[in-house]
């Protein structure tokens, strides 16, 4: 039986430490694709990556081949790719501010994945990520549930941390949802998050909990602060998570953008649907089940605007890039 092909577009700091997380963990062999350096032709970024990442495989045991490469040719026949390319965000700029230049980028992503990798399942990392995952869904055509986006595993884990800070208690120990889009107007919900079942609101004063939700939903803008550029840790562990649930089939529930028409009150036509972030079982089919629950009215208040504005984002992309209007492929 061959090992999984994952293919990582993108050779940057996401993307570099996907390809290392995917072989140290042997979840399968990896092609890391970029493209030229305009400014040092002389450059190879992903080869030298990939290279580097190879001599580690002796000290850290593990067997995967990784392949390093300006050739979407080489992805053919992947079986996950995970789409990082784009520009990350600097100081002061929201992932919305990233649209203009990422919609392109995603969209020739995406031609060639559909070109190369027909029966891929792609989990998009790119930002904005509500819109870069519907700009892969309409260019590739792929059905929907092969077409994925990481925010929810990356949003929880921060949420996750911080009440981790503020507990004194093991990470491992928190339990907790997300809805919404990967923006700052996310969905975090305290009402579903426990200590091993034990509720969070038995646990820490309300202040302290509703703090931990503030700082998770501006948790991405916290760390460009910082470096001046996008995080790139947690996201890879978010993304890996989903790879890993993937390739190895384990029906894992984590939250993702994932195809919705009418889940969690949203109202679009049906076919025409959006991506937001939702619980989901990954699997090797990708999104293999939403799960719904019921929210309250608060829950369901925040809920509307987050989704409301992923629905802007789709429009804002929609005139950058017409085509998107032409109908997708549904099927879940
Ligand atoms: C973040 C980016 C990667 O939240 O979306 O850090």
């Amino acid at each position: 039986m061959r090992r999984a092909k994952i293919s990582v577009i993108g050779a940057g700091n996401i993307g570099g430490e996907c390809a290392r997380s995917i072989a140290m963990k042997e979840l399968g062999d990896v092609v890391l694709l970029d493209i030229p350096n305009k400014d040092k032709p002389e450059l190879h970024m992903p080869k030298g990556k990939a290279l580097d990442l190879a001599c580690c495989g002796p000290v850290e045991k593990f067997d995967a081949k990784l392949t390093g490469t300006f050739d979407y040719s080489d992805i053919k026949d992947s079986d996950v790719i995970v789409v990082t390319a784009g520009v990350p965000r600097k100081p002061g700029q929201s992932r919305d501010d990233l649209v203009a230049i990422n919609a392109g980028i995603v969209k020739n992503v995406a031609e060639n994945i559909k070109k190369y990798a027909p029966n891929a399942i792609v989990i998009v990392v790119s930002n904005p990520l509500d819109a870069m995952v519907y700009v892969m869904w309409k260019v590739t055509g792929f059905p929907a549930h092969r077409i994925i986006g990481q925010a929810g595993a990356l949003d929880v884990a921060r949420y996750k941390t911080f009440l981790a800070f503020e507990l004194g208690c093991s990470v491992e120990d928190i339990q907790g949802i997300l809805l919404g889009g990967h923006g700052d107007d996310m969905v975090p919900l305290p009402r579903l998050t426990s200590v091993n079942g034990i509720p969070v609101s038995d646990l820490l004063p309300a202040e302290k909990i509703q703090a931990c939700v503030d700082r998770a939903k501006v948790g991405g803008g916290e760390i460009v602060k910082l470096m001046g550029t996008s995080a790139w840790y947690a996201p890879s562990a978010g993304t890996i998570e989903m790879v890993e649930a993937i390739v190895r089939d384990k029906k894992r529930v984590i939250a993702s953008a994932a195809y919705c028409e009418s889940e969690f009150g949203i109202s679009c036509p049906a076919g025409d649907g959006m991506f937001v972030g939702v619980p989901c079982v990954l699997g090797s089919r990708g999104v293999e089940k939403v799960i719904t629950f019921n929210m309250n009215a608060d829950e369901k208040k925040s809920m509307d605007e987050s989704v409301s504005h992923v629905r802007d984002l789709i429009g804002i992309t929609k005139k950058l890039l017409p085509e998107l209007s032409a109908p997708g492929n549904a099927t879940r």
